[in-house]
């Protein structure tokens, strides 16, 4: 099982598999996991948008597809990322369907409460994450961050694949980077592509995800679609 915290301070680079091809989802995973040399992708863990239709206006997976992708991949690391009106009604539900690693926004749970998620969220044997949306102030974040194991820093308003990237979000990164420490990481998500990674890598993310830029390419261009974005 690959960890978050394989390979500290090597960017790790995770597929949204909101973009990938759903009647075939168990082959699109196990290729961009796969290593290079057997013509794989090479990425490092795949990440998991869950979308409830309130929270974002889309609706997409849940603990089934979880389940689905931990049974077809026994080995992957699942980055699961909650937006959801109540991310507190799915910890156990994630936790048994397989996913390594929990974030949940900070515009639902903050303060006190947020850090109370995060120790369920780990009671539950999951890492934790926060996340923070592109019109969100930093300083609610700043505050609890000592309590996750990383931090996502919206790039995009989220609830769709394939929309632009907004830099002003590399100055929020910034901020948290600098109270951060070595152990925890900083991850970036929406609109991630080989045009913008390398100023989010500059402001100190370490996890970059990306749907389009790694799903909307032919398969046999995603392996150099990988290493582009991990600089
Ligand atoms: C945003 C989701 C993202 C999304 C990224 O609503 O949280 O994970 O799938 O898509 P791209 O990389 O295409 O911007
Ligand atoms: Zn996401």
């Amino acid at each position: 099982m690959k960890t978050l915290m394989q390979a500290p301070g090597r960017v790790l680079v995770a597929p949204s598999i909101l973009s990938a091809d759903f009647a075939r989802m168990g082959d699109e995973c196990r290729h961009v996991l796969g290593s290079v040399a057997d013509g794989g992708a090479g990425a490092d863990l795949l990440h998991l948008d869950v979308m409830d239709g309130h929270f974002v206006p889309n609706l997409t997976m849940g603990p089934d597809m979880c389940r689905g992708v931990r049974r077809a991949l026994p080995e992957a690391f699942l980055d699961v990322h909650l937006m959801v009106m109540e991310p507190e009604k799915f910890v156990e539900p994630f936790a048994k369907a397989g996913a390594n690693l929990f974030t949940f926004h900070i515009e639902r749970h903050q303060e006190k409460a947020a850090v109370a998620l995060a120790d369920r969220i780990r009671a539950a044997g999951m890492l934790a994450g926060i996340a923070v949306n592109p019109p969100s102030a930093v300083e609610p974040v700043l505050e609890v961050a000592h309590a996750f194991d990383l931090v996502l820093v919206m790039s995009v308003n989220p609830g769709f694949s394939g929309q632009a990237f907004i830099p002003e979000v590399l100055e929020k990164a910034r901020r948290i980077k600098a109270i951060l420490k070595p152990t925890q990481r900083l991850e970036v998500d929406g609109g991630v592509s080989e045009t913008t990674a390398p100023k989010c890598r500059e402001a100190g993310m370490d996890v970059l995800v990306a749907a389009s830029a790694i799903f909307g390419k032919a398969p046999a261009d995603r392996a150099a679609a990988v290493r582009t974005l991990r600089g």
